[in-house]
């Protein structure tokens, strides 16, 4: 396929529409992939890479000491918003990459243009790791065009369904893509994952539609959520929502639930230890695990 100029599927219905529009992309493996295959291809340039919190989705950092970089991780807020200051002191002669996810993954928030402009005027390469862009609509993909130390991810695994294929693709300043392509290992995802890549962008329109209907009802659960005593729904731009349960209270209700053949999401960092996340189901999946919740809070 051609490897530099890609049509983007712009997401339908969301608080924000970005018009759509040709922009510089590549495919490429998954976001470990992205960052292991940099690091150890660039190995002399990159020895650190500055993880913002990632205490559920935590392959970057692996992937980053796996290729050899060492990695800091900042912690967010009490909010889970991203901590620019933090990131800035962070930073040491070494550091090289700032790796963020928006909407992050669990908690679902979102960090804004202007904390990623932030990140961006420290000089590092920042990586905005954008796999549940299409259950928002916000992107800072835009800033691309200004700024040639940012690449966005995007994946096919979540609005196409094709998590099992590792494919998706970067968006970046030509003046990137040409140092990427000219660093990068030979081989491209599989002629399987192009192919249903491709198939899955010709079939955009009914895909996202898919996605309209995960975000209501994403919406109609956290509503759901909010009116059980005891449970605090985050709001998430992403397919799931993180609920915060009282002090201890998360692991029983977790376990009543498997018991009821309901399986959440759980999290192994103590900062997560009272929560857990719903990715959101059909309507009939939504009203099993409100009904259980009520009766288990
Ligand atoms: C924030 C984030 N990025 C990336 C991924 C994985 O993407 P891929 O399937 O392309 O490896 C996940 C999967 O859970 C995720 O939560």
């Amino acid at each position: 396929m051609d490897s530099k100029k890609t049509k983007i599927p712009q997401q339908t219905q969301s608080t924000q529409k970005p018009e759509p529009r040709v922009v510089a992309a590549i495919p490429c493996f998954n976001t470990e992939h992205f960052i292991s295959d940099i690091v150890s291809r660039a190995r002399k340039y990159v020895d650190q890479v500055i993880v913002i919190d990632d205490s559920s989705h935590d392959g970057t950092a692996e992937a980053a000491r796996v290729a050899g970089a060492g990695t800091t991780s900042v912690q967010r807020d009490e909010s889970f918003e991203i901590d620019v200051a933090a990131a800035r002191d962070a930073i040491d002669a070494r550091s090289k990459i700032i790796f963020v996810s928006s909407p992050n993954n669990p908690t679902g928030n979102i960090v804004s243009e202007e904390q990623v402009k932030d990140l961006l005027e420290t000089g590092l390469l920042v990586v905005v790791d954008e796999a549940y862009y299409e259950f928002c609509g916000k992107t800072v993909a835009a800033l691309t065009s200004e700024f040639e130390n940012l690449v966005v991810l995007r994946t096919m695994s979540k609005w196409a369904g094709l998590a099992g294929l590792r494919v998706g693709y970067g968006i970046m300043s030509p003046k990137l893509i040409d140092h990427i392509i000219d660093i990068k290992q030979p081989y491209n995802i599989s002629t399987v994952a192009e192919a249903a890549l491709l198939a899955s962008l010709e079939d955009a329109e009914a895909l996202l539609r898919n996605v309209d209907l995960i975000v209501r009802e994403r919406e109609r659960m956290f509503s759901l959520l909010e009116g059980i005593p005891g449970v605090k729904p985050w709001p998430s731009g992403g397919n799931f929502v993180l609920c915060q349960f009282g002090l201890g209270r998360a692991g029983g209700i977790f376990e009543e639930l498997a018991q009821r053949g309901i399986f959440l999401r759980k999290f192994s960092s103590s900062r997560l230890a009272d929560f857990f996340r719903i990715s959101v189901g059909t309507p009939e999946q939504t009203d099993a695990v409100i009904l259980a919740l009520a009766e288990l809070v």
